[in-house]
C-alpha cells in the first residue's frame, strides 16, 4: 500500500501497456486465424503480395511474440517490480517513451512486414533503423527496471524480479548481437555473419528469444502473481532460487538444436542436443514450483478462474518443456523438424503457456490499477477459460497428427529406393488438421474478444482521478 503522492506507484504505464497487451492479443491472434485459414484455403491469399501467406508469417510472430507477449510484459514486470520494491518506478519520461517508443516498433513493423521489407531472420525480421530504435527501447527498459531495484525500500530482491532482470539483459545482448548488419539502404541491410556462423548467431539468438523472451520474462510473471492469487506465499523459495540460475546457465547452449543435421560442425549440434535434455530439469523444477504453491488452496480452482488460467499455463508449461527436449533428440529431430509438429510445439509454449498466463496475469491486474474490486463478470473470464483451453488442445493435438504423418509419409521408401508418397499426398493428408487447427485458433481468438469486451467494461466506469486514488490503496 502507499497513498503519498509524491512516493505514489506510476500505475499509469502499467495500465497503459495492460490495455494495448489486450489490444495486440486480438490483433496478433487474428492474424494468426487468418493464416491458418490461408494454409487450409489459399485463396484467402487473395493474389495480393501484401495479404500472402509469407508476408502475414513474420507479421503474425512478430505480433504475438513483441507486441502481445511484450506489452504483457513490460505491464507486469513494472506493477511487480514497483510493489515488490516499495518504490515508484525510476526514470521519469524514460517510462513513457518505453510505452511509446515500443508502440512506434509494433506499427513500423505492421507497415513494414506486409510491405515485404524483412531480414529475413525469423523473429529479428525487421530492418535496421527499427532496430536501433528497438535497442534505445530497450536500454531505457532496463534503466527504468534495474533503477527501481536500485531505489528499493525493501533489502531483498524478490525472485520474480531475477527472472524479470535475466529476460531484459538477455534480450538486449541477443537483440544487438544478431541484428549486427551493414546498412545498404534505408530498408535493406545485410548480416555481417556469413554461411554457417550466421545460421549459429541467428538459432542462439532464436532459441534465447524462447529462453528469455517467451519463457523467464513469463516465470517473473508466474512467481509473482500465481502466490497473489492463490494468496500462498511461493512453494520452496529455496528451489525458486536454484531454478533461475541453472535455467539461466543451461538455456543459453541450446541453440544447435535448430540447425540438427546441417552444415554446423557435429559437437556444436551434440553439445545442443545435450543441453536441451538437461534443460528439462530447471523448467520442471519451476513448473513443479509454481504447482505446488497451490498446496492447500486446491479446492479454489474450483470457484477461481484466474487461478485456473494461471494453474493450466504451468500444465502446458511442464508439457511444451518435455516435448522440447524430446524434439532436441536428433533421432526424433529426423522426423520432426520441418513439420507440424514443431508449429503444435511453438504453441503448446506459446498458446498453453506464454498467453495463458498473460491473460490469468492481466485478470488478476486490470481490476487493481483500475482501483475496482474485480472484472466486470467472472462468467465472462469462466468461458473465456474454456475457449483458450479447448482452442489450444484442438491446436497442438491436430499439429501432432499431422506432424507425424507428414514425417512418416517422407520418409517412407519403396523397395527400389523411390519414395513412396509425394509431396502432394502429404498435404491431402495434412488438410483436416489444418480445418481444426483453425477451428481451434478462432476458439482462442474469440476467447480474446470476451477479454475485451470484459476489459473495456471493467475500466470505462471510473474517471481517471477516482481509479488512480482507489489504485493507490490497493
Ligand atoms: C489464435 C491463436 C493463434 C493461431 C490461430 C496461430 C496460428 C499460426 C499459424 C497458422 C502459424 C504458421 C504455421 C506454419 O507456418 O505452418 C503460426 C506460426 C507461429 N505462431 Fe502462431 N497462432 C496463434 C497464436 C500465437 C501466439 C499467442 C504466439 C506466441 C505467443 C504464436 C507464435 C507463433 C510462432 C513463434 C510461430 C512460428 C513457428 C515456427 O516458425 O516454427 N502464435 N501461428
Ligand atoms: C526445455 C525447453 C525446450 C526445449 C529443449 C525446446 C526444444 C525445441 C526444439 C528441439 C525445437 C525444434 C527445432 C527444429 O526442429 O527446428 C523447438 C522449436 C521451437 N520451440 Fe521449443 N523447446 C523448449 C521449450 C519451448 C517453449 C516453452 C516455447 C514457447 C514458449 C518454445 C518455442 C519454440 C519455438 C517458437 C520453436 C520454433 C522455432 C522455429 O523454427 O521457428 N519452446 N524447440
Amino acid at each position: 500500500m502507499n497513498t503519498a503522492t509524491s512516493t505514489a506507484y506510476n500505475y499509469k504505464v502499467v495500465r497503459q501497456f495492460a490495455i494495448m497487451t489486450v489490444v495486440w492479443g486480438v490483433v496478433g491472434m487474428g492474424l494468426g486465424v487468418l493464416i491458418a485459414a490461408q494454409l487450409a484455403w489459399p485463396e484467402l491469399n487473395f493474389d495480393l503480395p501484401w495479404t500472402s501467406f509469407g508476408r502475414l508469417r513474420p507479421l503474425h510472430t512478430n505480433a504475438v511474440i513483441f507486441a502481445f507477449g511484450g506489452c504483457a510484459l513490460f505491464a507486469t514486470s513494472y506493477y511487480a517490480v514497483q510493489r515488490t520494491s516499495q518504490a515508484p518506478l525510476f526514470g521519469g519520461p524514460l517510462v513513457a517513451f518505453t510505452f511509446w517508443g515500443w508502440q512506434l516498433v509494433i506499427v513500423l513493423a505492421a507497415i513494414t512486414l506486409p510491405l515485404g521489407l524483412t531480414t529475413t531472420k525469423e523473429y529479428a525480421e525487421l530492418e535496421w533503423p527499427i532496430d536501433i530504435l528497438i535497442a534505445i527501447v530497450w536500454v531505457s527498459y532496463a534503466l527504468v527496471f534495474f533503477g527501481t531495484i536500485a531505489k528499493r525500500k525493501v533489502k531483498h530482491i524478490y525472485v520474480g524480479n531475477w527472472f524479470f532482470g535475466g529476460f531484459i539483459l538477455t534480450v538486449a545482448l541477443l537483440h544487438i548481437v544478431n541484428n549486427l548488419e551493414i546498412p545498404v539502404t534505408a530498408f535493406k541491410s545485410y548480416s555481417i555473419y556469413a554461411g554457417a556462423t550466421d545460421a549459429m548467431v541467428q538459432w542462439w539468438y532464436g532459441h534465447n528469444a524462447v529462453g528469455f523472451f517467451l519463457t523467464a520474462g513469463f516465470l517473473g510473471m508466474m512467481y509473482y502473481f500465481v502466490p497473489k492469487q492463490a494468496e500462498r506465499p511461493i512453494y520452496s523459495y529455496r528451489l525458486s532460487i536454484v531454478h533461475f540460475w541453472a535455467l539461466i546457465t543451461v538455456y543459453i547452449w541450446a541453440g544447435p538444436h535448430h540447425l540438427h543435421y546441417t552444415a554446423l560442425p557435429d559437437w556444436a549440434q551434440s553439445l545442443g542436443m545435450a543441453m536441451s535434455i538437461i534443460l528439462l530439469a530447471p523448467s520442471w523444477g519451476g513448473m513443479i514450483n509454481g504447482m505446488m504453491t497451490l498446496s492447500g488452496a486446491w479446492h479454489k480452482l474450483r470457484t477461481d478462474p484466474i487461478l485456473r488460467f494461471l494453474v493450466v499455463s504451468l500444465a502446458f508449461y511442464g508439457m511444451s518443456t518435455f516435448e522440447g527436449p524430446m524434439m532436441a533428440i536428433k533421432t526424433v529431430n529426423a522426423l520432426s523438424h520441418y513439420t507440424d509438429w514443431t508449429i503444435g510445439h511453438v504453441h503448446a509454449g506459446a498458446l498453453g503457456w506464454v498467453a495463458m498466463i498473460s491473460i490469468g496475469s492481466l485478470y488478476h491486474l486490470i481490476p487493481k490499477v483500475y482501483g475496482r474490486p474485480q472484472m466486470h463478470s467472472i462468467g465472462l473470464i469462466n468461458a473465456h477459460f474454456w475457449l483458450a483451453t479447448i482452442g489450444t488442445v484442438l491446436y497442438i493435438a491436430s499439429m501432432w497428427v499431422n506432424g507425424i504423418t507428414q514425417g512418416l509419409m517422407w520418409r517412407a521408401v519403396n523397395e527400389d529406393g523411390t519414395l513412396t508418397y509425394s509431396f502432394v499426398e502429404a498435404l491431402e493428408a495434412s488438410h483436416p488438421g489444418y480445418i481444426i487447427r483453425f477451428i481451434g485458433g478462432a476458439f482462442f481468438a474469440s476467447g480474446m474478444l470476451l477479454m475485451a469486451y470484459n476489459t473495456w467494461r471493467t475500466v470505462r466506469v471510473a474517471k481517471p482521478a477516482e481509479y488512480e486514488a482507489a489504485a493507490q490503496m490497493a
